[in-house]
């Protein structure tokens, strides 16, 4: 066991009280967790809720998150975006990150006077990692006077170099919103060379960006979708904006974790593939019973190592909080709440490729 407080197996055994604490949450799971296996988690998960509202705190949950941290200890749970919202606007005194660093990181920015605490300090990102704060001062240099959007997938570093950030579900919007605001027709978007380009190719504007790539989405290729579609014939394609244009061009649907989540609800496809991370179409498939899944995917590792016993660990010890300097998070917040401040996208973006444009250069260091 990780730490102290899993060796109190008298306090972490599945009682009647535990199971009156948690039968509801298991009937959110039970599809995808053997009850043997529920019972040795349980106690975890009773003991973290019971921790959240002793402590006044929230845990904010990312759709790639496994199902018994999503469904049985998220307070909130969603995209990016949506956890940065809930951030900026929680009453909670702390703030557990379910997610990657660089959300955490976010949640500090937007929630300074809050405790942020990330169940494990490696929990990294590879776009996040790609690119600094003396990067951008270079491409700067390079486009004087060219509006910086930089992907939340950043250090806060990053963010303070930045006019604006984005998310795949705005990316679209905020390039768009800059161009206007500094009176150009060019935008630098970075970290991600994919979302760039696949924001390029919904806009008539000029996109600089930066050889970012996330290590999960960037694997995925046109093949993989055209062999799952001959595998499964009528099956949707669902695709996140961080995959190569040659995967978005095969799909049926392109957005944010948000906006697939948000189509196979609405939508309720007999057969759907999500090209994305794997516990996204876990958590998607509990929700909607009615439709199937096929299920090729890839982890992401960073986000795997967020357990239940690390979100246990960080409630009964207080780790690992996250800080950013006071000086780089006052630069950081103006372009994550520049953002936050234009409307959510009335529909979630869709790329569809609709002017086959593509970025004019992609930048290194
Ligand atoms: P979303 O904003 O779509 O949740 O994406 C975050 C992420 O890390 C995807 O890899
Ligand atoms: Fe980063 Fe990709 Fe993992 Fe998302 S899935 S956290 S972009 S490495």
């Amino acid at each position: 066991m990780p730490f102290d407080a899993l060796n109190e197996t008298s306090a972490l055994a599945y009682t009647d009280e535990v199971r009156a604490k948690t039968d509801h949450l298991y009937a959110l799971v039970e599809a995808k967790i053997p009850r043997i296996e529920w019972e040795a988690i349980a106690p975890v998960i009773a003991r973290i809720n019971d921790l959240k509202r002793q402590k006044n705190a929230i845990i904010l949950a990312h759709n790639y998150m496994t199902p018994e941290i999503f469904a049985c200890v998220g307070d909130f749970r969603g995209d990016s975006l949506a956890l940065a919202r809930e951030a900026a606007r929680t009453e909670a005194d702390l703030i557990v990150q379910a997610g990657v660093h660089f959300m955490a990181e976010t949640s500090k920015i937007l929630a300074p006077g809050k405790t942020v605490l990330i169940p494990s300090m490696e929990a990294g990102c590879s776009l996040a990692s790609s690119i600094t704060g003396a990067d951008v001062r270079l491409l700067k240099e390079r486009y004087p006077g060219v509006p910086v959007v930089t992907y939340v997938n950043t250090t806060a570093e990053v963010k303070a170099e930045t006019d604006i950030c984005c998310t795949s579900s705005n990316a679209v919007q905020v390039c768009e919103h800059a161009a206007r605001e500094a009176g150009t027709d060019t935008v630098i978007c970075i970290p991600d060379q994919f979302l760039a380009r696949n924001v390029a190719a919904m806009t008539d504007l000029k996109i600089v960006t930066w050889a970012g790539a996330c290590e999960v989405h960037e694997r995925f290729t046109a093949e993989d979708i055209r062999e799952i579609k001959e595998g499964h014939p009528g099956v949707q394609i669902l695709a996140h904006p961080e995959c190569p244009p040659e995967v978005l061009a095969e799909a049926d649907f392109a957005g944010s974790t948000g906006a697939m989540n948000a189509y196979v609800r609405d939508k309720q496809p007999r057969n759907v593939v999500l090209i994305t991370e794997c516990s996204m179409s876990d958590n998607v498939a509990l929700e909607n019973p009615g439709v199937d899944f096929v299920r090729p995917c890839n982890l992401c590792p960073h986000m795997k190592r967020i357990t239940l016993e690390g979100i246990l660990n960080s409630l009964e010890n207080g780790v690992h909080e996250v800080t950013v300097d006071p000086v780089i998070a006052a630069r950081a917040r103006e372009a994550v709440e520049r953002m936050i401040a234009l409307p959510d996208p009335a529909v979630p973006a869709r790329f569809d490729g609709r002017t086959g444009r593509d970025v004019i250069s992609v930048e290194t260091r």
